[in-house]
């Protein structure tokens, strides 16, 4: 308790927060996260299915995992972790979130400055001319309308650069940051998971597993993200 009531004073005080989000943020959403015991890396091995490698070597095997994973998304909605940070923005106690998720429930929330490090996985793009397709096409296998390529989400895969705006804009608000709330991510990823020491703020860990990654943060506080969000909420309205 006293973590969360210490942690509550440190976003009431800060002027300038700014969120770092991985899969843990929607697990609770019903999306799987990727490295925990029931994550989707548990029976893919992500390097032969979600590089440029495996879309172009085994494009079936691609198309077939992230179909999946937008029927999985379709089935889904924020829950109320997201709604809090989007009301926390609009009360000014938040300024920008930077998410490694491509499920895009944070902006589905009302959160209005996301930067999505990761892409978008219902954000569908021709993988040859690059024109926009759609989710029904892809997910009949259609190919691009314009150049007949084959349709591929607009995810950041393994071996691709991130977005150089979605980038730039975490980076530039995390250096300016005076405190940083990284929830629900494993740090595991390059370089996403160096936002969180660009900072010469505050650091709070908030995650289900804190032992490990969670050292090296001012906080860590070990919960599951809606619930640590909505007890934060409680204490700051
Ligand atoms: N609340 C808080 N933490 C949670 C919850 C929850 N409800 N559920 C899971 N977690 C924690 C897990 O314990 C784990 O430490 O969230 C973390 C999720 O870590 P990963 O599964 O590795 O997900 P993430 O860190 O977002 O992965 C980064 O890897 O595969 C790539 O592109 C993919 O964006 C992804 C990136």
């Amino acid at each position: 308790m006293k973590d969360i009531r210490l942690l509550s004073e440190w976003i009431q005080q800060s002027r300038f927060t700014v969120v770092l989000t991985g899969a843990g943020m929607s697990t609770e959403s019903g999306l799987p996260d990727f490295r925990s015991k029931s994550g989707w890396w548990k029976n893919y091995d992500p390097t032969t299915i979600a590089s440029v490698d495996a879309m172009v070597a085994n494009y079936s095997l691609f198309h077939e995992f992230y179909t999946m994973r937008l029927k999985t998304l379709a089935g889904c909605s924020p829950h109320r972790g997201h709604y809090i940070l989007a009301d926390w923005e609009a009360r000014g106690l938040v300024h920008s979130i930077a998410t490694q998720n491509v499920d895009g429930f944070h902006k589905a929330a009302g959160s209005r400055r996301v930067y999505e490090l990761h892409g978008s996985l219902k954000s569908i793009r021709c993988s040859g001319c690059g024109r926009p397709g759609t989710v029904e096409d892809f997910l009949e296998r259609a190919d691009c309308r314009c150049c007949g390529g084959r349709l591929r989400p607009g995810v950041v895969l393994f071996g691709e650069a991130l977005p150089q705006d979605a980038w730039n804009s975490a980076l530039r608000d995390m250096k300016k940051a005076d405190l940083v709330l990284v929830i629900g991510t494993s740090l595991q990823v390059y370089p996403a998971n160096q936002l969180p020491s660009m900072t010469a703020g505050k650091t709070a860990f908030i995650n289900y597993e804190v032992q490990g990654t969670g050292s090296g943060f001012d906080m860590a506080v070990q919960g599951k993200a809606g619930e640590v969000l909505a007890e934060l909420d409680r204490m700051i309205k």
